[in-house]
């Protein structure tokens, strides 16, 4: 047989490449490009398509009942894979290292085995021993959860205990660390991530267990990332926070089963991660009196409403090109914002420094958002602040206006519910009649403006709190 060519594959998104480059063409990340010798080669002739045997077809007319589900209890987590784990499902928790997913993961196995359903989950882990599990389990309080607990990384031998043992979930952790002896390179890499994904997902397929992966984030290097397996899983959840902060939000990306874009929220503590019921009251727990710059969003993750705080801080600056520092949201977004604050209502942040940033470590993708950034820019900047039991709403357009929110209604509620009294919201939205709001609908960003801020200004006005 004649030496296989090598192969170059990208560790972040698996796209398969003949030649090496400094960036990878189909995600557009640098230094992701690894050799990889483990793909098969290309079939050398057609495949003969003649003597195949024809597949049946059906309509679409059919009835489907609906997946049964396994509920956990944990009901942050229930929310999130679509009201329970589907049998024969197969999900991917991918997160940063240090995160918290072999804890969730735990607590998740052993909510699972005390719903008891069928044969008791199985925990398999290649990243600790499992004196060091149990350990965790101990300080977690779950040492009489009925788990069955592996530390294997052959990914042979463990195939072949969940198929004698035919649990009704199994945990893998991490993917990664997996190594299927079929597949030439080290472990880790792109080939073997994704067999070790294909021989578990088959297997989930085959028998009806659940399988849950997990999958690092991995920043650069030679470990494949989560994103080379998150086609071939039914759900996909990420697993995110801010290491300084205690919440964690598990979001689940895509779904099969159930709604992409739906949050859960969990806080780590001493004893594991604790489910937080009403997060609106947790994100906006450390909010004091009103003050220039923060402003309160009324979004919505999933199907759920939540308040959030968005913080701006502006101030001169001593650079040349001045900073632009975002946590929480897109950069890009900020930069759209602030050309149109400047362009369009004649709000210029050029000399400024602009710091933008969510509260309590959330990261916010909803296009609604906007007003509430840009009423936070421009109260920093003005050193204005805004009522403090207010929520906005709307997403700016590049011409200035503001267009109509979905969802209205359940925003409105949630503020209501938490004691705020008033709201501003795109013209065009469709919100309820009595909502026990004090409501303001405006076209543009500059009604807007004109409206908190005061008389709309043709000139850029350079002056900052503080200025004198
Ligand atoms: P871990 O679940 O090991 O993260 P991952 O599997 O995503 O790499 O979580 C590790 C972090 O969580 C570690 O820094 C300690 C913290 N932690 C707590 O704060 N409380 C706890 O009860 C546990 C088990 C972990
Ligand atoms: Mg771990």
């Amino acid at each position: 047989m004649a030496a296989r060519a090598p192969r170059y594959a990208c560790v972040e998104c698996g796209a398969t490449h003949a030649k090496w480059s400094g960036r990878c063409d189909a995600c557009g990340v640098w230094n992701s490009i690894v050799e990889d010798a483990g793909l098969a080669p290309g079939p050398a002739k057609s495949l003969g398509a003649a003597r195949g045997r024809p597949v049946v077809l059906s309509d679409l007319s059919h009835a489907e009942p609906e997946p049964p589900r396994t509920l956990s209890g944990i009901a942050e987590l229930d929310r999130v894979l679509g009201g329970g784990l589907v049998p024969a499902s197969a999900v991917l928790v991918g997160g940063d290292p240090g995160i918290g997913k072999s804890t969730l993961l735990l607590q998740a196995a052993a909510a699972f085995a005390r719903a008891g359903r069928g044969p008791a989950p199985i925990y398999v882990s290649g990243e600790e021993a499992s004196a060091q599990i149990r350990m965790r389990a101990a300080r977690l309080g779950l040492s009489d959860a009925p788990i069955r607990l592996a530390a294997e990384t052959n990914l042979r031998d463990i195939l072949t205990t969940l198929e004698a043992e035919r649990p009704s979930v199994a945990i893998i952790d991490s993917i990664q660390t997996m190594w299927a002896d079929h597949v030439e390179s080290a472990p880790g890499s792109v080939a073997q991530v994704r067999a070790a994904a294909h021989e578990l997902v088959s297997f989930a397929k085959r028998r009806g267990t659940a399988v849950i992966l997990v999958g690092h984030v991995t920043k650069e290097g030679q470990i494949a990332g989560p994103r080379v397996v998150e086609h071939m899983v039914d759900t996909v959840l990420y697993f995110e926070g801010e290491r300084g902060h205690q919440f964690r939000i598990l979001r689940s990306v895509k779904n099969r089963f159930g709604p992409a874009d739906e949050i859960g929220v969990f806080e780590m503590t001493g004893a594991g991660l604790a489910e937080v019921a009403n997060p609106s009251t947790l994100f906006l727990s450390e909010r004091g009196a009103a003050s220039p710059g923060s402003v309160v969003f009324a979004g919505i993750e999933g199907t759920r409403p939540l308040l959030v705080e968005v913080q701006a801080l502006v101030a001169p600056s001593v650079l040349g090109t001045p900073r632009r520092a975002v946590v929480g949201w897109d950069q890009g977004r900020l930069a759209t914002v602030l050309a149109v604050l400047e362009s369009r209502c004649g709000v210029g942040f050029a000399g400024l420094d602009v710091y933008l940033n969510i509260a309590g470590g959330l990261r916010i993708s909803e296009p609604a958002a906007d007003l509430a950034v840009a009423a936070a820019l421009v109260s920093a900047r003005e050193g204005i602040a805004l009522p403090a039991d207010l929520v906005v709403f709307g997403e700016i357009s590049l011409s200035g206006a503001l267009r109509p929110i979905a969802q209205g209604e359940a925003r409105l509620r949630e503020a209501a519910k938490l004691g705020f009294g008033g709201a501003y919201a795109p013209k065009g939205s469709k919100l309820p009649a009595a909502s026990g709001l004090a409501m303001e609908t405006v076209a543009n960003l500059a009604g807007f403006i004109e409206k908190c801020f005061g008389p709309a200004r043709s000139e850029p006005v350079k002056r900052v709190p503080g200025d004198g």
